[in-house]
């Protein structure tokens, strides 16, 4: 029999989470008893900024909030606006800032590969800072959502695969924004990283098990924060759609999680229920919609069209009404938007692409490429390399660059790969020949022999190849995983040359690296890079920084591996070497290419000495290594730790990472590293959202990559 101890740890988290202090919820109580009916539904209604300019919704006090300004004069217009209002009401103005505002930082799923939460928080406290002076309060980030499928497009805007990563890059990012001065948003609840087929919008079937374990976690760490608004999804999860799922928001979010925050529909996702088949008119939908908590409706125009007759007709009731209304006043009265002094919206500019957000860029890109491959120790380029070939539609194409969801994001003011490459080759007097080869959709072979030419010309050739940023993000689902048109074409007649290539992707996603990493002794993955990706990349290539990363995600050899995660259930029949009855595919490995946790560096790292050692502390037991730079160079390894549980309750995941940490060792050093464990790391959740820890034994390995051995245990025996 298992010994179960409920830890509760949903309560204890929640003890931690500001109510609304007394102040405002006196100020928000005196503001409703006099706001009409008209008002308090418009604080329920988020219009598009294209519905504000030459309307009076703002002044009538009929949008209490607004999404997507262009610029900041109109934004500050709009808040003069809502001032005039007859109660003078503030307005949130919100805005997704998925990885920046004007500066734009790499993409969320490559900020996760530096395994640095601390660097996460930093830059959207950072992008907060730039956006604020700009009239935005509010953010549409961070994307909390688990990602396990590279054809589904949005998996760039989350941070990747795994449970733990995912919690802490999600709390980290909501945090840093809160510190900046804007409200995140985490999204989308729940479960929009499993859509079926990695298709976008597409339904999503999970047990309550998954939900739990997986997909909710983010959600729960994040929140744990303080303020924040919640928004969910615009999909169908288990058959109930989520802008209608009454059992999550009102049961889990708010009852059992106890948040007392502003809940907003994703774009339209009120008016979706009818496409849905799940409301059977507006009014309809707005009922279902109220029901289940959505306080605010974005963009759909269904509050402002039919919730006031539903109200009027007793169909939804006051109370709910005002206590949506009271949500989003003590949202507005928590960020001291009421005694706020208008903006000038000159400002901006002042704040916007200083040298602290450029270095702070250029430093996320150093930690986030993930070198994939480096035979011959093609990488870093030798100062010997006199000629490099910079070849691709990808090497000077600040557009693509910058990744989807750019915000304020101008490419104009971003350094292309071919720039920072150029600037940096000059300091070895190096010279640079540059050939587009395609453009980025290559669907001729026009540029290929130019591209040719300059490769048997140089020492070393630089091929960066990837897809178009409009291939990436919302509405970019992928039935294929390879190259866009004929780059690979051309990366095959580079490589005839016999020159060293190396490859650098810039791409949303794992591609489909099975012929290149066949032919290319050295692969980089910038991922988006953003603003500062030519400077941060040239760090990397020439050698003046190691890469550190780690992938965020499992790499597959093809695309009919996916769903693809390292922390599979255990199956009773595991892959086995020519083994038919085991789990693999008939003609495919089993195995991704490049593993979750998978990242070279230009040093060398080894590990020794796995001990796991009993402790009285609040740990149970500390997990140690020996790790030693074998190298002659500086470099940075991403330590990382995995258990298994070994029998449960339950079946558990074949692994787990547990625990991980940066540490930077120098040439010839070697370190200790010690990882303390406590009993709520060796838990999961039940069906239901109870926290379980059952005694028994547990098996632990550390190591540089999520195939390292689970060479020790220790056994927990109550
Ligand atoms: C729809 C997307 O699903 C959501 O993530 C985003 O915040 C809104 N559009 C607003 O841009």
């Amino acid at each position: 029999m298992h010994l179960q101890s409920a830890l509760a740890l949903s309560l204890l988290i929640w003890a931690a989470a500001p109510a609304a202090s007394q102040e405002a919820t006196d100020r928000a109580g005196a503001l409703i008893v006099r706001m009409t009916l008209e008002e308090k539904i418009g604080q329920l209604v988020m219009v598009g900024s294209d519905k504000v300019s030459g309307s009076n919704v703002i002044e009538r006090g009929e949008a209490g909030s607004v999404i997507g300004f262009n610029d900041s004069a109109a934004a500050a217009q709009a808040h003069d606006k809502a001032r005039t209002s007859r109660l003078g009401i503030p307005l949130l103005v919100g805005l997704d800032l998925l990885h920046g505002f004007r500066t734009l930082f790499p993409m969320p799923l490559a900020e996760a590969a530096s395994f640095d939460p601390g660097l996460a928080a930093r830059n959207a406290e950072l992008a907060a800072r730039e956006a604020v002076p700009a009239g935005v309060n509010w953010t549409f980030a961070p994307m909390a959502d688990i990602s396990r499928d590279p054809r589904w497009g949005r998996a760039v805007e989350g941070s990747g695969e795994d449970v733990l990563l995912g919690s802490d890059f999600t709390a980290a990012r909501a945090a840093g924004f809160r510190k900046g001065g804007l409200v995140p948003t985490l999204k989308h609840f729940a479960g929009y990283g499993a859509v079926a087929g990695g298709r976008d919008y597409d339904s999503i079937s999970v047990s309550n098990y998954e939900l739990q374990n997986v997909h909710l976690p983010p959600f729960r760490a994040a929140l744990a924060g303080g303020v924040s608004t919640v928004m969910p999804a615009l999909t169908v999860l288990n058959g109930i759609p989520a802008a209608a799922d009454r059992a999550l928001i009102q049961g889990t979010l708010r009852g059992a999680w106890g948040f007392g925050g502003v809940v907003v529909s994703d774009w339209g996702g009120v008016e979706g229920l009818l496409m849905q088949g799940f409301a059977t008119d507006g009014p309809d939908a707005v009922r279902k919609a109220m029901a289940a908590g959505i306080d605010i409706d974005m963009a759909s125009g269904f509050y402002a069209k039919y919730l006031a007759a539903e109200v009027a007709s007793g169909r939804v009731s006051t109370t709910d009404l005002d206590a949506a209304v009271r949500r989003v006043l003590n949202l507005k009265l928590e960020l001291g938007l009421f005694d706020a002094p208008s903006f000038d919206p000159e400002k901006s500019e002042a704040a916007a692409l200083t040298p602290a957000l450029r270095e702070a860029a250029r430093d996320t890109v150093r930690k986030s490429v993930v070198l994939l491959r480096n035979e011959n120790g093609v990488l870093p380029l030798k100062p010997g390399a006199k000629k490099i070939a910079v070849v691709g539609p990808f090497a000077d194409n600040a557009f693509d660059q910058l990744g989807p969801h750019e915000a304020r994001g101008r490419s104009e003011e971003a350094v292309t790969l071919l720039k920072g490459i150029e600037e940096r080759a000059r300091k070895d007097n190096a010279e640079v020949r540059y050939a587009l080869g395609c453009d980025d959709l290559c669907y001729d072979d026009r540029g290929f022999a130019d591209a040719v030419e300059a490769a048997r010309a140089a020492d070393v050739v630089v091929a960066v190849l990837g897809e178009r940023r409009e291939f990436s993000g919302e509405g970019a689902s992928r039935a294929f995983l390879d190259f866009w048109g004929r780059q690979e074409e051309l990366l095959e007649a580079l490589a005839a040359t016999g020159k060293p290539i190396v490859l650098v992707i810039v791409a949303g996603r794992p591609l489909d690296l099975r012929r290149a990493a066949d032919i290319v002794p050295s692969i980089l993955m910038a991922w988006y890079p953003g603003t500062e990706g030519g400077t941060g990349i040239a760090d990397i290539l020439f050698g003046d920084y190691a890469p550190s990363a780690k992938l965020p995600i499992s790499w597959p050899r093809s695309v009919g591996q996916a769903p693809l995660h390292y922390d599979r259930l255990a199956t009773g029949r595991p892959y086995k070497p020519n083994a038919r009855y085991t789990l693999r595919f008939l003609d495919e490995d089993a195995a991704p290419l490049y593993p979750f946790g998978h990242g070279l560096s230009y040093a060398r790292f080894e590990y020794s000495d796995l001990t796991v050692t009993p402790v009285q502390t609040s740990a149970f037991v500390n997990v140690s290594v020996r790790l030693a730079n074998t190298s002659a160079r500086d470099g940075t390894e991403i330590v990382q730790l995995y258990m298994r549980d070994d029998v449960a309750s339950r079946v558990r995941p074949t692994r787990e990472l547990k625990k991980y940490r940066r540490v930077d060792l120098k040439a010839g050093e070697t370190a200790i590293v010690t990882f303390p464990l406590a009993r709520k790391d060796l838990g999961f959740y039940d069906d239901t959202g109870e926290f379980l820890v059952e005694p028994g034994r547990f098996s632990v390995g550390v190591g540089g990559d999520s195939t390292t051995p689970l060479a020790a245990g220790f056994t927990l025996t109550d």
